[in-house]
C-alpha cells in the first residue's frame, strides 16, 4: 500500500464563508498521481480501479457547457442560515430527508445562490459534491453516491432516491442532479483523455465513492449496529452504524445512507475539533505538538478553565449558525498548556453532548474507535474516553482516512470479494479505557460545562 498527499487551502474572507476552488482538488489529484508514480511506477500501471471520497455539502455548479459557475461554498461555510430555517420549517422536508436543514447542507446554499446571485442560479445546469465533480472530471458522467447524496437536503434517505418533494422545496429540478449509485457501484471508466493526463492505464473502473465520513467508516469496517469511531479531524464526528432507518432529525443527530446498500449511519457533528486546536496554534504561533507537550502524559482531572468549540458555530446538538466559541474561567494561572487542555476538553465535552442526543436515536456503541489527526493525543482520546465513559481503541498506525474506504469500495466494485473481507477493522495497538477515578469529575465538569452562562449566542 502507499500513499500521497497534497494539501490546499480554504477561503474565508467573511465570517461564516468558507470557499475552495474545485481545480485546486483536481491539481492535489494531479500532483499525488505524480508521486505514487515516481515511487511506484509498477503499481500505478496496475491500477484496476478508482473510488472517491470527499468532504460532504460543498455545492459546485456547473453550467450547461459543465464550466464551474462559483468557488465550491463549503460544508462548514453557514452564509445560508436563514434559507436553511425556512426549509426547517417544513416539517414533511425533514421527514424525507431524516434530518434538520442545517445551513452547512446544500439545499440551502442553492437558494442563497438564487437569492444573491440570480444570475448564477439561472445557468445552473448540474449540481455537484466534492467526491462527485473529481468523478466527473475522471470519468465525463455525472454520477454521485448515497451517503453524499444524503447530505444535501435533496434525497428520500429512507428509501435511497431523489425527492420531487425535497427538490421542489430547495426550486430543484431532478435533470439537475447527477445520478445515484450505492458506493461500491462501479459509475464508469476513467477517459482516455484524463488517462492520458494522469498518465495511467486506459479503462480504470472508477467506483461511486462516499461521503469522508462513509468513506472513513468502510476505512475502519464500522459497517453494523453496535460498531461506531469518534473523528478528530477539522470537525469531530461520533458516528454509529445502523442496520436499519431511524431517523431523529429534531436533535440535530444526522441519519445519512452508508456507503453499502440497506445500511444508514448517524452522527454527531461538531464544526470545529482539530480546527480549534489549529486556530489556538495561530494564535499563539505554537504548532498543535508544541502546544500539546506538557500533555503527553495521562490525565489527572478536568481543567478549571472551560472552552467551547464552537468557532464556526455548532451544528449537534445546537445547530446554531450564529453562536461563537469562548474562554470561560480564566485567571492569573491560566497558562499555555491550560488552555490547550481546556480546548481538548472542550472538543470532549461538545462530544459528549453529542453522545447524548445519539443515545436517544439508537443505541450507542460501547468503544470507538478513534481516526483523524487529533487521535495522534493520547491524552485527548484518555480525556474523551472518561468524558464519554467509552473506552476508545486505537488502530495501529497505518492510514485508515477516507482514502482508505474508498479504496475498499474500489476493490468490492471490482471483485466478488464478500463485503465482510473488505471493509474489516484494523488491529488495534491500544484500547484506552475511562479513568474510572475521574469519571465523577469530568461528568460534574460536563454539567458545568453546559451550565455556563451563554453569552456565546449572537455574540457578533
Ligand atoms: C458531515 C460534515 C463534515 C464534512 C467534512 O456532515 O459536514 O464531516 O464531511 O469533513
Amino acid at each position: 500500500m502507499d500513499s500521497a498527499e497534497y494539501s490546499y487551502s480554504v477561503k474565508s474572507e467573511i465570517s461564516g464563508f468558507n470557499e475552495q476552488n474545485p481545480r485546486n482538488w483536481i491539481d492535489a489529484l494531479k500532483v499525488s498521481i505524480g508521486e505514487l508514480k515516481n515511487r511506484n511506477a509498477a503499481a500505478v500501471a496496475s491500477l484496476q480501479a478508482i473510488g472517491i471520497a470527499g468532504h460532504m455539502h460543498g455545492a459546485i455548479l456547473l453550467d450547461k457547457n459543465d464550466e464551474i459557475l462559483h468557488p465550491c461554498i463549503l460544508w462548514n461555510d453557514t452564509r445560508s442560515y436563514k434559507q436553511a430555517s425556512i426549509l426547517d420549517q417544513d416539517v414533511k422536508l425533514q421527514e424525507i430527508t431524516g434530518n434538520i436543514i442545517f445551513p452547512g447542507f446544500t439545499a440551502p446554499k442553492l437558494l442563497w445562490i438564487q437569492e444573491n446571485k440570480p444570475e448564477i442560479f439561472s445557468k445552473v445546469a448540474k449540481v455537484l459534491l466534492p467526491a462527485s465533480y473529481l468523478g466527473f472530471y475522471l470519468t465525463g458522467d455525472f454520477f454521485m453516491d448515497m451517503s453524499d447524496a444524503a447530505g444535501t437536503s435533496w434525497l428520500d434517505v429512507g428509501n435511497r432516491c431523489w425527492s420531487d418533494y425535497a427538490l421542489n422545496a430547495g426550486n430543484m429540478r431532478s435533470d439537475q442532479m447527477p445520478d445515484l449509485l450505492e458506493g461500491s457501484q462501479i459509475a464508469s471508466s476513467v477517459s482516455k483523455f484524463i488517462a492520458n493526463e494522469l498518465g495511467i492505464p486506459r479503462g480504470v473502473s472508477v467506483v461511486a465513492g462516499a461521503g469522508d465520513n462513509a468513506a472513513a467508516a468502510c476505512g475502519v469496517g464500522i459497517m453494523q449496529e453496535g460498531q461506531g469511531f469518534v473523528s478528530l479531524g477539522t470537525s469531530g464526528v461520533l458516528l454509529t452504524a445502523r442496520d436499519a432507518y431511524t431517523p431523529l432529525a429534531q436533535s440535530a443527530v444526522h441519519t445519512f445512507c452508508h456507503a453499502i446498500p440497506k445500511t444508514w449511519y448517524q452522527m454527531g457533528v461538531i464544526l470545529s475539533a482539530t480546527d480549534s486546536l489549529n486556530w489556538l496554534s495561530s494564535v499563539t504561533g505554537k504548532s498543535p505538538i508544541k502546544l500539546s507537550e506538557g500533555l503527553t502524559h495521562k490525565i489527572n482531572g478536568p481543567s478549571s478553565e472551560k472552552f467551547y468549540p464552537y468557532l464556526s458555530g455548532e451544528r449537534t446538538p445546537l445547530n446554531d449558525a450564529h453562536i461563537r466559541g469562548g474562554f470561560v474561567g480564566l485567571s492569573t494561572n491560566s497558562n499555555q498548556t491550560k488552555l490547550t487542555q481546556a480546548v481538548m476538553e472542550g472538543v470532549a465535552f461538545a462530544l459528549r453532548d453529542c453522545m447524548e442526543v445519539l443515545k436517544k436515536a439508537g443505541p450507542c456503541p460501547d468503544q470507538l474507535l478513534a481516526i483523524g489527526g487529533g487521535s495522534h493525543s493520547r491524552f485527548w482520546l484518555e480525556t474523551i474516553a472518561t468524558a464519554l465513559n467509552k473506552a476508545i481503541a486505537c488502530p495501529i498506525d497505518g492510514e485508515y482516512g477516507a482514502a482508505m474506504g474508498a479504496a475498499r469500495l474500489a476493490i468490492l466494485g471490482k471483485t466478488s470479494e464478500p463485503i465482510k473481507n473488505i471493509l474489516s477493522q484494523p488491529t488495534i495497538a491500544e484500547t484506552i479505557e475511562p479513568r474510572r477515578d475521574l469519571i465523577d469529575l469530568y461528568c460534574e465538569a460536563f454539567t458545568r460545562y453546559k451550565n455556563a452562562p451563554f453569552h456565546l449566542k449572537n455574540i457578533q
